[in-house]
């Protein structure tokens, strides 16, 4: 193959890579959309900026951990840390890629941290438009 011809495969190669950043996030996504249309008829799509208010939130169920940047940190790019310590690799799927691809891990996750923080379960839109915008970032 000439390189010019190499180059440009390459780059059709490449395309949907580029195009859709979040791809291996998109069966969890997929799914939490499946389950927010059943809570609500008129749900109209996951919003990363409701995602990062819900992200900052301060609420009052637990004066240890009033919000997710308690262990998340309020710059999901950055590592977090537990209450114990121990580090927590950023959120952002941009630094670490293999964030929310894990559907057992994510929901283990969200229900413990969701009723630590809020005191109850988190909805389906709530958890996809969380996962809308790390992905986004
Ligand atoms: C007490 C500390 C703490 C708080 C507060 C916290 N988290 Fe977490 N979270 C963790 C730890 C520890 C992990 C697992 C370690 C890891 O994935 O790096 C984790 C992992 C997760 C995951 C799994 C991510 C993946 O890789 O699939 C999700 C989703 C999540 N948290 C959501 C939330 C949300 C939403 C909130 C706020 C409602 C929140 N967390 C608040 C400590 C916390």
């Amino acid at each position: 193959m000439k390189p010019r011809h190499f180059l440009a495969f390459s780059l059709i190669l490449l395309m949907p890579v580029m195009a859709y950043a979040g791809a291996a996030q998109k069966p969890i996504i997929d799914g939490y959309m499946a389950a927010a249309k059943a809570e609500n008829a008129a749900f109209s799509g996951f919003s990363a900026d409701r995602g990062k208010a819900f992200f900052l939130a301060k609420h009052d169920a637990s004066p240890e951990t009033p919000s997710c940047t308690t262990c998340h940190t309020a710059d999901p790019t950055k590592a977090g840390q537990t209450r114990a310590g121990k580090d927590v690799a950023p959120m952002a799927v941009s630094k670490t890629p293999d964030r929310f691809t894990d559907a057992e891990k994510v929901e283990k996750w969200f229900t413990r941290n969701c009723q630590s923080v809020i005191g109850r379960a988190c909805t389906a839109q709530e958890k996809g438009d969380f996962i809308t915008f790390m992905a986004s970032l």
